[in-house]
């Protein structure tokens, strides 16, 4: 198995969702209501899995293993605009976070705002993935010896492993803080 196979696995777990967001926003439409513990679990999903689990194995482990290979210019601006994109779904996560509150707290102008920035990331998402499957891990495979490749395997299994356990530590550590 190469390196990028477990993030391309991870990218058609992160369209399945994408589909579900689609789904609830048809709904919306139609019902002028959501209800915001879907959000929750939505924001749960891109930040814990999207952002942190996969984002983090693109940023910590691969792109920084980039950053030491000669990137002919093209591949580096690529890359740099993955970052951004990674960054502008960070912010649009955080807005979607604020008008789910807004939301919950009686402000029903808030839904716009809900279905707005949750029609953003099905717009956007689908093209980030796409130019990392089909352009940038296969463009960046060639940076990479077989052995470079299985250690970066090796450590994207490694920064699974502690996922589980931070996601929780950080549960606990959220509810301890409120006490
Ligand atoms: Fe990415
Ligand atoms: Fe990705």
């Amino acid at each position: 198995m190469q390196a990028r196979a477990p993030l391309m696995i991870e990218h058609r777990l992160i369209e399945r969702f994408l589909s579900v967001i689609k789904g609830v926003l048809a709904k919306i439409e139609s019902q002028q209501n959501i209800d915001p513990v879907f959000i929750d679990i939505a924001v749960d999903f891109i930040r814990v899995y999207a952002d942190r689990t996969h984002h983090g194995k693109e940023e910590d482990i691969l792109f920084r293993e980039l950053n030491n290979k000669p990137l002919i210019a093209e591949d580096r601006r690529i890359m740099k605009e993955l970052i951004e994109e990674h960054v502008f779904g960070r912010q649009t996560t955080e807005a979607l976070i604020a008008a789910n509150t807004r939301y919950r707290n009686g402000d029903e102008t808030a839904l716009t705002d809900i279905a707005a920035k949750l029609h953003i990331l099905t717009e956007f998402y689908p093209k980030h993935i796409e130019k990392e499957d089909k352009l940038f891990f296969p463009s960046s495979r060639n940076y990479f010896t077989d052995e470079e490749d299985q250690a970066m395997l090796a450590e994207f299994r490694e920064f699974d492993r502690k996922m589980i356990h931070e996601k929780y530590q950080s549960v606990v550590e959220k509810f301890e803080r409120r006490l």
